[in-house]
């Protein structure tokens, strides 16, 4: 996380000035463009992605498809390396899916009744929770406290190496406006008077110091997991 982004490229175009068959490099190439900027200034013939393609399997699909905007991107924390090493197992701090790919294939049976599921909370834990709900189908009231939604992922926001950190932030606020059936309220406190005038089916509590027990690991798994509940 610490290093540039694309750090290999130079000691490939090395390489490349020395061998004569094709030049692969591979090491924090996290989107598109850094992977077109290798490629087109003749450094490396191929690029190579690992944990990239752990975050987000439709990477490569994504961008034939112009849909780069849609890409969850890697910001290179390396759970998914630790989790390997430690259980056999791989996991994404990012992606709660990882590790369960038949989801990805036979997702869950869709909910025996569709609910009205009130959030509070608009951290990464919250969007998600918002995103899962919203994808099974679920009418979905995000309220936030604060005038913007990001919960503590905004203090990465002028951090530059944690910028994909930041943007993962971004990504989930641009996934969920493409939900007609997600409602964001800003500047909104869930108190018990809101929760009587919405008299939601269910309510998740995602503001910042919830634990739910279970395989969940980060404040991305918690909201994916409660969403499943509903
Ligand atoms: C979960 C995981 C497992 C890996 N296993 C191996 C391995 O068995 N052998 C190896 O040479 N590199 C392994 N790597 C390193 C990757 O091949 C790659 O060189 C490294 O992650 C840097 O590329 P990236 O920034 O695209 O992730 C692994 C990486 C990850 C994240």
């Amino acid at each position: 996380m610490f290093y540039p982004h694309g750090l290999n490229a130079e000691l490939a175009a090395e390489v490349k000035k020395n061998v004569h068959i094709p030049v692969a490099v591979v090491g924090a190439i996290s989107d598109p463009e850094k992977a077109e900027e290798i490629i087109a200034s003749g450094k490396a013939d191929v690029v190579e992605m690992a944990r990239a393609l752990i975050v987000d399997p439709f990477f490569p699909t994504k961008v034939k498809e112009g849909r780069d905007e849609d890409i969850r991107k890697c910001m290179r924390c390396h759970v998914c390396f630790d989790t390997i090493i430690n259980t056999r197992d791989t996991a994404c701090a990012l992606n709660p899916v990882i590790g369960e790919e038949e989801l990805y294939f036979s997702p869950p049976a869709p909910p025996a009744k569709l609910k009205k599921v009130l959030i509070a909370g608009g951290g990464p834990g919250g969007m998600q929770a918002a995103l899962s709900a919203a994808e099974r189908g679920h009418e979905v009231i995000l309220c936030e406290a604060s005038s913007k939604l990001g919960g503590q992922i905004l203090c990465e926001a002028h951090v530059d190496f944690k910028k994909n950190y930041y943007g993962f932030s971004q990504w989930l606020i641009h996934q969920l406006k493409k939900h007609d059936n997600v409602e964001i309220r800003l500047d909104t406190k869930v108190d018990s008077k809101l929760v009587e005038e919405i008299m939601p089916d269910s309510l998740i509590c995602a503001i910042g110091d919830c634990v739910r027990p279970g395989k969940a690991m980060t404040a991305v798994h918690h909201g994916h997991y409660a969403a499943l509940d509903l």
